[in-house]
C-alpha cells in the first residue's frame, strides 16, 4: 500500500452540513483519512447549516452517519472519538449576507488552508460565494469545492462559473466529478501512459470502437424533484461519461500537471462531432423505465417513483453514438449508454480491437472474437484483455477467447478508498488534476445542449423499457445497425 503522507493543516467548512451528501459521503471519507492518520491533529471540519445543533449535536449526528456508511470493521471507537473531536458546528444561513458570519470568522484560523465545501443546492453557489467574500473570509490559501451539476445548460453553467469566479480565482475552484476520484478511472492514466504496449495500438488502425456503459439498478433514491428536471443526459452523460470518454480518447499530456491533463481532455470535448437536429433519431435513444423486476424483486415504474400520473418526458436511459473527429479516432465510434433500473450495477469501458485481417485457421475452429480490453470501474474493479487461445487437449485445433485478467481486489488485497477520500485530500493539497476546469464543463454542455434541443423538438417521447432490462430495444438496434453488439457478459 502507498505510504500515507499527511496533508497540510486545514479548516474545512462544509455548507449543507446536515444534508445527505455530507452525512453519506463527506464525513465517512474524512473519517477514513483521519483514521489512516492523513489529517494533522490540528485540522478541523466545521459544519455550517441553518439548524440549531451545536458542536455536540453535530458530533452525535456525524457518529450516527459513520455507523450507517462506514464498514463496521473499520469503525473503531478510538478513531471515531478522534475524528469527532475535530468537528465543530456553526449555525448559519449562508445565503444571507447579514446572517451571523462572526461565529464562523472566529473559528477560522488565519493562516491555514481553508476549504469551503458547498454541499448545497447548486443555485446557492453564487450567493454563498458572494457572502463568503462579503464576510471577508477568502484568503490566498482558500479553495471552494462545487458539486455537479454546474448549471442546467450552457447559459446557466456560465452564470454559475461567473458568480463563483467573481470571488475565487480559477485555480481555487474545485469542481467535483466524483468519477475522476475512482481508483480505476485514475488507473486509465496509468494503463495508457505507464505501459508502452497500449499507446501504440490506441488508434483507428487497430481499434474498431469503444463502448462506455454506466448501468445502475437504483431508481430515484429520494431525488425525484431534481431528477425529473435533469434526466440522465444531464445527470450522467454531461459529466461522468464524457469524462471517461476524454480519458480514453485524449492525447498523451506533456506532463501530469493539472492544466496539461485538462488541456488534453478539453481538446477531446471540442473534437466531438456536434449533433445536428436530425441525428437525434439515428444516433441517440432515450428511454424511461416502467414497472419490472430487479434481482427477482418487483420495482415500480418511473411515474410511480415520481408519485404522479402525469406523463413525463424525462429520460432515465440514454444510449448514443459519438464521434471524436481527430486523426487518431477517425472511423472509431464511441457508444455510450447509461440508465437507471437496469439489471445490474456496472460501469465499464470496452475497447474493441479490429478483427483479424486474415485467418490461417479454419473458419469452424473457433468462436471468433476480436481482441478486446475491458476496464471495469465497478464493481470488481479490474482490467481484462481478451485474447484467442488454443483449447487444451489433443482433440484437434480449437480456439476460444480467454481473459488476461487483473482483479484489483485480489491483486492488491486492500480496501479501495471511496472517490471522495482522494478528492478531498487533493483539494487540501491544492491539486486540481482530477477536477473539472471551467472550460471543460462549458465544452461538455455545449456538446450536450443540441441533443436536448433536438429531443425537445421531436414529437416522440422516451421509449419505455421494463425495469430490470438493458433499456429500450432501440438501443440494441443503435449498435447492431453498425454490425456490433453491446458487451454484456459482465464478469
Ligand atoms: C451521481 C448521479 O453523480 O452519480 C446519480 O447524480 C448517480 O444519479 C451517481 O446515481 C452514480 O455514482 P456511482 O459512484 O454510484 O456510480
Amino acid at each position: 500500500m502507498a505510504k500515507i503522507i499527511p496533508v497540510a493543516t486545514f479548516d474545512c467548512v462544509v455548507f449543507g452540513a446536515t444534508g445527505d451528501l455530507t452525512l453519506r459521503k463527506l464525513l465517512p471519507a474524512l473519517y477514513y483519512r483521519c483514521r489512516d492518520r492523513q489529517l494533522t491533529p490540528e485540522s478541523r471540519i466545521i459544519g455550517a447549516a441553518r439548524s440549531e445543533l451545536g458542536d455536540d449535536g453535530f458530533r452525535r449526528r456525524a457518529a450516527e452517519a459513520l455507523k450507517d456508511h462506514v464498514a463496521p470493521a473499520d469503525l473503531d471507537p478510538a478513531s471515531v472519538d478522534r475524528f469527532c473531536a475535530r468537528l465543530h458546528y456553526v449555525r448559519l444561513d449562508a445565503t444571507q449576507p447579514d446572517a451571523d458570519w462572526d461565529g464562523l470568522r472566529r473559528l477560522l484560523h488565519p493562516d491555514r488552508v481553508r476549504v469551503f465545501y458547498l454541499a448545497t443546492s447548486p443555485d446557492l453557489y453564487g450567493p454563498i460565494c458572494r457572502n463568503i467574500s462579503l464576510a471577508e473570509l477568502v484568503t490566498a490559501e482558500s479553495r471552494v469545492v462545487l458539486e455537479k451539476p454546474i448549471g442546467h445548460d450552457l447559459p446557466s453553467a456560465r452564470a454559475v462559473n461567473d458568480h463563483v469566479g467573481e470571488v475565487f480565482q480559477e485555480p481555487q475552484i474545485f469542481r467535483i466529478d466524483h468519477y475522476l476520484g475512482k481508483e480505476t478511472v485514475q488507473n486509465l492514466l496509468a494503463l495508457r501512459f505507464a505501459n508502452s504496449i497500449f499507446e501504440r495500438l490506441w488508434n483507428t488502425d487497430v481499434i474498431d470502437h469503444v463502448q462506455i456503459t454506466v448501468a445502475e439498478t437504483v431508481g430515484l433514491e429520494g431525488r425525484a424533484g431534481y431528477f425529473d428536471r435533469a434526466g440522465v443526459l444531464r445527470d450522467m452523460v454531461q459529466n461522468h461519461l464524457l469524462q471517461l470518454l476524454c480519458l480514453i480518447a485524449m492525447e498523451p499530456p506533456v506532463s501530469l500537471e493539472a492544466d496539461r491533463v485538462r488541456d488534453e481532455k478539453l481538446k477531446v470535448l471540442r473534437a466531438l462531432r456536434p449533433f445536428e437536429p436530425h441525428d437525434a433519431a439515428t444516433l441517440t435513444v432515450r428511454g424511461q423505465y416502467t414497472q419490472g423486476a430487479i434481482d427477482g424483486k418487483p420495482v415500480p415504474g418511473y411515474l410511480a417513483d415520481l408519485g404522479t400520473d402525469e406523463p413525463s418526458t424525462t429520460e432515465t436511459f440514454v444510449a448514443l453514438k459519438a464521434e471524436v473527429r481527430t486523426w487518431r479516432w477517425a472511423n472509431v465510434p464511441f457508444y455510450l449508454r447509461t440508465g437507471k433500473r437496469l439489471p445490474k450495477k456496472v460501469s465499464e469501458i470496452v475497447v474493441q480491437f479490429r478483427a483479424l485481417p486474415f485467418s490461417i485457421f479454419p473458419e469452424d475452429s473457433a468462436e471468433w472474437q476480436p481482441n478486446r480490453l475491458i476496464i471495469r470501474l465497478q464493481p470488481e474493479e479490474g482490467i481484462r484483455l481478451d485474447v484467442m487461445t488454443k483449447d487444451p487437449g489433443p482433440g484437434g485445433l480449437r480456439l476460444s477467447p480467454t481473459g488476461l485478467d487483473i482483479r484489483f481486489a485480489t491483486a492488491f488485497n486492500t480496501r479501495f478508498p471511496d472517490a471522495y477520500e482522494r478528492l478531498l485530500m487533493d483539494t487540501v493539497r491544492g491539486n486540481p488534476t482530477l477536477f473539472m476546469r471551467r472550460d471543460e464543463v462549458e465544452a461538455a454542455w455545449a456538446w450536450v445542449e443540441p441533443i436536448l434541443e433536438a429531443w425537445a423538438g421531436r414529437p416522440d417521447h422516451p421509449r419505455s423499457y421494463p425495469a430490470g432490462t438493458w433499456g429500450p430495444t432501440a438501443s440494441i438496434a443503435l449498435i447492431e445497425r453498425d454490425g456490433r453488439t453491446w458487451h454484456e457478459d459482465v464478469v
